[in-house]
Formats: structure tokens, sequence, C-alpha cells
């Protein structure tokens, strides 16, 4: 499946996209400075020299000064960000809209009052439309990007602790270590390019203000978060913004809402998988997408919904014409309850029938209500959810393919949680549906 951009046929018109937004983030992120009394002040003072505090291109730059907003547009800017720049040189919407067509503002306002410019001449002219079809039917590139495996693990903030502060040989914690002894090697062996890991934030990065259902990830990079008792000496995470915008283009396209966020922390979900993963490390040996999915808050999303996804994004990744391997986390859970006088409930059949069936029926699996995680598994064990994601990336899923039980771990407490972890390969046979579009 290639991307349909076709709107980039459409005469005398930028789309913004992901492309469009990662070349303009910093014009855009200039107009956003503006939006405050004293920074105006400074700004109109000396125009240059407030510009030349901003990562902008000189091109970019120029264009600001020369009022050439086509140029400002061409380079990343988008209007709704540079009306912040043009109310602060005091020019409105039509305005702007007026400068950028090559006509006077009166001839514009005037062609406005008359009804404003015709459709006629402004549609795709028909040799764009067959060139465009025509470069539309090159052959395919025969590389793409694919899912090698699946992990799924529980993300117990104290695991991390007890990790950064040297204890993983006391008795306590060493039965949780030696869970992940096999996971360090099976990684060491099968290292991907890239994790996408599904987690969720936990009040972290997005509070009371912000609830996004879905958010993927598409900036460069993610410092560990300070959640109260300081950053995890763990580096930071760095991502991949043009996988991740493919992403998101193909999901959306696909009907899925999604956040996308450039700039966040990421918290004890995303960061103690990876410590259990791969250990102490300097760098951490791939790019990671973080996708957090609200499991605070209700209504959250069900797990059919996240299975759906996750079918969606293999046929995502799958459709990216770069030879990359990918791998699915899918992290929270197991039975935890973490409030109120029911605290501390542990379900053990109940964890590891869910991790049967995730393996051997899960699409039967996600059919299981919210409520059924709350009162079997306990408040947060709702976090499972989650796991479906990961999960509906396999091959077996649509039967292009048969997944391999690597490795499965359920142990008894880590602090208020039973942790649980599998991991599961992925063989797509050669002939696989999806990505061949
Ligand atoms: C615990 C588990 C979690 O998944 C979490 O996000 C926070 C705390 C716990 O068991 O203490
Ligand atoms: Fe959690």
């Amino acid at each position: 499946m290639s991307l349909d951009k076709t709107y980039r046929q459409v005469p005398g018109t930028t789309i913004f996209d992901a492309e469009q937004s990662a070349k303009g983030y910093h014009l855009n992120q200039f107009c956003m400075s503006l939006m405050t009394a004293t920074n105006r002040e400074r700004y109109l003072a000396d125009e240059r020299a407030y510009l030349d505090e901003w990562p902008l291109t000189e091109v970019q730059k120029q264009a600001l000064l020369d009022r050439d907003l086509n140029t400002a547009i061409e380079h990343g800017g988008n209007i709704y960000f540079l009306s912040k720049w043009g109310a602060t040189l005091g020019l409105s919407f039509q305005q702007m809209a007026g400068s950028m067509t090559g006509m006077s503002e009166a001839e514009y306002r005037d062609m406005m009052l008359h009804g404003g410019r015709a459709i006629e001449g402004n549609r795709i002219a028909d040799q764009v439309r067959e060139a465009h079809h025509a470069s539309a039917v090159l052959p395919a590139p025969t590389e793409h990007a694919h899912i090698s495996g699946a992990v799924f693990t529980s993300h117990v903030p104290a695991i991390g602790v007890a990790w950064d502060q040297h204890k993983t040989e006391e008795p306590y914690w060493k039965q949780v270590f030696d869970g992940y002894e096999y996971s360090k090697q099976w990684e060491r062996e099968n290292l991907p390019d890239v994790v996408f890991l599904v987690y969720n934030d936990h009040a972290t990065a997005f509070d009371q203000r912000v609830i996004p259902t879905f958010v993927l990830g598409t900036g460069a990079s993610y410092p560990a978060a300070d959640e109260g008792y300081g950053p995890r000496p763990v580096p930071g995470v760095e991502g991949d913004p043009e996988l991740a915008a493919h992403i998101a283009h193909s999901l959306i396209r696909e009907d899925f809402d999604l956040t996308l966020v450039n700039e966040m922390t990421v918290d004890h979900g995303l960061t103690v998988p990876l410590t259990l993963m791969f250990g102490d490390v300097e760098k951490w040996p791939c790019k990671v997408i973080p996708f957090h999915v609200n499991v605070v808050q209700y209504p959250v999303p069900s797990g059919a919904r996240c299975f759906a996804l996750g079918q969606a994004l293999r046929r995502a990744i799958e459709s990216y014409d770069r030879p990359v391997n990918v791998q699915v986390w899918g992290t929270g859970g197991m039975s935890h309850q973490l409030q109120g006088p029911r605290a501390g409930l542990i379900n053990r059949e109940w964890d590891n029938r869910f991790l049967d069936a995730l393996v051997d029926d899960p699409a039967t699996l996600s059919q299981v209500p919210h409520l059924e995680y709350v009162e079997e598994a306990g408040s947060e064990g709702i976090e499972l959810v989650m796991w479906f994601i990961a999960r509906g990336a396999l091959a077996d899923v649509d039967d292009s393919g048969t997944i391999e039980v690597k490795h499965r771990f359920y142990h008894v407490p880590a602090s208020n949680t039973a942790v649980g972890h599998l991991i599961l390969e992925n063989h797509p046979r050669a002939t696989s549906p999806a990505g061949k579009e």
C-alpha cells in the first residue's frame, strides 16, 4: 500500500502533513511564541534579532522579513500558526490570504465580495491527474519493514527502582529479574531496529488538562520523566519520526483517530520494560516509537479496539518501504489494584487463562468487557487491553503466518502486581497479503 498523497496535485495549495510539519516545526513554534504581549513587543522592536533566537533556516527567516507567506508555507509554515505572526503585524486572515494570490488587497477583497474565487479552473488539471496516476503504478519497492516479534510485560515502577538501586540479587527481586534473563539474551540475538512500544502514561506527560485516548509519538527523542522521585538514571529514548509519520498517515487513513505528540517525557510504563529487556546500557540499542493508551480515566478503549488497531499497525509497518525490523511491545498488567480497600487483589487463575488465550485465541479474548478486567484482575488490571495492540500485529491473526512462543513467565508479587511476560516470534509467510498492495 503506498500512501495516497494526491492532495499534492491540487493547484495553488499546500496540505500541512507530517512532512510539512517536520519542515516547519520551529517556524510554527516561533509563531506560537508571539502569543504573549512581551514577546510581540520584543519581535516588533527588532524582528531580525528575535528570529535569530530560533533555529529557523535562512529562507524561513527571510520569508517572514519579506512578508512572503507563500515561501513560509512552502517551508513548513501553517496558516493558523502564521496567523499569530500576522496578528502581531496587524494583518487579518483576509489580508494574509490575499497577499499570497498576487492580487492587491483591494482586488482580493473585491473578488470575495463578488462570490470568491471560482472552482472552475482551480481543480487538478486532467493532465496532472493522469501523470500522477501513471507514476502511481510504477513498480512497488521490493523491500518493506516487517514485524519480527512481540513482547508482553508488566511495567511496575518498583522494578525500575530495584534495578537502579542494584537490588537485583535480593531474594524478593531476584525472582522477578530471573524471569527476564532469557529475554535479555533473546534481545541480544534478535535486536530490532525499532520497538513500537505500547504503554500508558501514568499522569506524567498527560494530566487532567488533556486526555487523549491513543497517542503516537512522532518526535525525535523523549527524555525519561521525573515522576516525583527524580528521573530514572536511564538514557532518553530516540524516536523514529519517519516511520512514526508513516504509521500516523496509515492508521488515521484507516479511521483510527490518533493524537500525535512530538514532545513528551516517558514514564515507568515505557522505561521499565526497556530495562527489563535490555538491561544496563549507555544508550538504548534501538529506536523506540512510544504509543500511549489512556487507561487512567474511563471510558478507556476496549480490547477489541486495541486488537483492531494492532492489525492496522501491521498493515502500516509492512507498507513502509524500508527494510526495518520492528518489534511491537505491549506493557502493563497483569492483575493489580492500587486503590481502595480491595488493593492488592491478585487473580492467578484469571491471569494464566489470559496468557493462554492471548496465545491461542486472541480474537475471542479481545471481546472481554472492561467490567471483567476490573472485577477479576483489579482496577489497574485494565492495563492489559494494551497487550492486544501488540498481539493484533502478528501474522497468525489473519492467517498470513504463524507465531512461536519463545518465553513465558509469571510471578507474584512485584510491589502490588502479578508480573506476566511473554515473547512471541512472528513468522509471516513469504506471501503475506499485507504490505503487498
Ligand atoms: C504498580 C504497578 C503499575 O503498573 C503501576 O503503573 C504503578 C504501580 C505497583 O504494583 O506498585
Ligand atoms: Fe502501570
